[in-house]
């Protein structure tokens, strides 16, 4: 292809171009159920295919168009499947895809009110809705959308420290639990505090932060003129969905001035399942809740979100006011988000979660919450019913950890450790379904997080199957 210093295409060759890039992903949405979950491949064998130096002639695009839909799209574990069940899934949705596309098309920038009043007021009323989902005053309160919940968390951190700390954080000390998301530690330290500065409180046996352990701790280090500064509770633990006791917690963090952040990324979800507030009781007494719509509401990657009790706060931790953007600060009704959060230049995020709610309605959000909660549930009764299968934590906000321990057989502990995490390794190397193992209470067991609304109990079922033929070879 000649050189395009203009970097532009015609109108038909544009058509033709986006045409079959929505004929390609409507063939993912319609077929990938029938794709394999898993892909693996070497770093050798992904250079053999893509290592080269960067072209200095373009090639024609449908050529390039059709060796990525090829070699690369189709070279990934798929997140969106029915029968991936680990780490937490990322269900997505065609409508979210498409918003995504537009707010790409029009490269909208999502930093200042001037610059974009629609995205920044879509950003707004967003922002509401979500407030009000989880109680959170709509007036005062406010928050953000990040790339994802590790940045949500950032975010939140930061802006405890400023609020309860200022600029001196010599003295300050972050309590979180065993089952906390590793996001919060990586925030944690990213901030700057020093490894003594963290307090890990032991989770209960039923994986929830221990309410006396904490207190314990907090008093010591009062006793020794530290500043306990931020709590972090769960509302819904990656390894097995449990719920920290929040009513508790926001109690302790009122008494002691500490700040309660809430990392509810998954599970805050939950918030619209039929017995919701009961779920996640106490989450709406938090200073700050992350919740990821990137996950259990369906959107497709990146997307995370911030909600804090009041917005002033996060206008106060990050707003700068450089020369080169006096002219677009306008009054204070009309957000800027770059003063909201860490990045300036932002994609338009809301777009997706505005269209994929209004065309679809609260309430298919609402029954799809439910199906995996009732999934997970229809899932332990099964379990439960074999005596091939041990419970190992119950279905929690639609997350099951259990292990193949047949009555029978009597194994020891470390063959058991072995004997799941090889048929994991035998359903991985299927490429059938994605189930990956974790470890609670030092057992190596089997995870199901079911938050896809599209995986069905057949599904299930069939990769249970899998797994007991898998268990019985290894057991004969
Ligand atoms: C509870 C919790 N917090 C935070 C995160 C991090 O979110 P992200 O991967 O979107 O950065 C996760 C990811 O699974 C999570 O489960």
């Amino acid at each position: 292809m000649k050189s395009n210093p203009t970097l532009t295409l015609s109108e038909e060759e544009m058509k033709a171009y986006g045409y079959k890039v929505v004929d390609t992903i409507v063939e993912h949405f319609k077929n990938q159920h029938k794709k394999d979950p898993v892909f693996n491949a070497s770093r050798q064998e992904m250079d053999s295919i893509f290592l080269e130096q960067a072209p200095e002639q373009g090639k024609d695009s449908s050529e390039v168009l059709d060796f990525v839909v090829e070699n690369v799209l189709e070279a990934t574990d798929i997140l969106s499947h029915p029968k991936s069940y680990s780490f937490v899934p990322g269900p997505s949705n065609y409508i979210s895809a498409m918003a995504d596309t537009l707010a790409t098309g029009f490269n909208i920038f999502s930093g200042g009110w001037v610059n974009a009043p629609a995205a920044a007021e879509l950003e707004i009323v967003t922002i509401n809705w979500l407030l009000k989902l989880f109680k959170f005053p709509t007036k005062k309160g406010g928050g953000i959308f990040t790339s994802g919940g590790s940045m949500a968390n950032l975010t939140a951190l930061v802006t405890a420290r400023r609020q309860k700390c200022g600029d001196d954080f010599s003295k300050a000390v972050i309590y979180l639990s065993d089952q906390t998301h590793s996001s919060n530690i990586k925030a944690i330290r990213t901030i700057g505090f020093r490894k003594e500065q963290i307090r890990i409180i032991p989770t209960d046996i039923e994986f929830k932060l221990s309410i006396n352990k904490l207190k314990n701790v907090i008093a010591k280090d009062r006793l020794e003129g530290l500043q306990p500064f931020c709590l972090i509770g769960t509302a819904g633990a990656t390894n097995t969905g449990t719920v920290d006791p929040l009513v508790a917690m926001s109690k302790i963090c009122k008494e002691e001035d500490i700040w309660f952040h809430v990392d509810a990324a998954y599970g805050g979800a939950s918030i619209l399942a039929k017995n919701g507030h009961q779920l996640l009781k106490g989450i709406q007494k938090a200073d700050s809740i992350t919740v990821d719509p990137h996950k259990w509401f369906f959107q497709p990657y990146e997307m995370g979100c911030l909600l804090v009790r009041n917005h002033k706060w996060l206008s106060k931790t990050f707003t700068e006011k450089p020369e080169y953007l006096r002219d677009i600060e306008g009054n204070t009704s009309e957000i800027n988000f770059y003063d909201h959060g860490i990045q300036l230049t932002r994609r338009f995020r809301a777009l997706k979660f505005y269209m994929s709610i209004k065309t679809f309605g609260l309430q298919s959000f609402r029954e799809a919450i439910d199906y995996s909660i009732n999934l997970a549930e229809k899932t332990e009764s099964y379990l439960r019913k074999s005596s091939n299968w041990e419970i190992v934590s119950p279905a929690t906000l639609g997350i099951i950890n259990f292990r193949f321990n047949p009555i029978t057989k009597q194994l020891p502990e470390k063959e058991l450790d072995e004997l799941n995490q090889k048929i994991s390794q035998e359903i991985i190397n299927s490429k059938e379904a994605m189930l990956v193992t974790t470890v609670l209470q030092k057992q190596i067991v089997l995870r199901m997080c079911l938050i896809n609304p599209r995986t069905t109990f057949k599904d299930v079922k069939q990769t249970l199957e899998k797994c007991v033929a898998f268990g019985k070879e290894l057991t004969k």
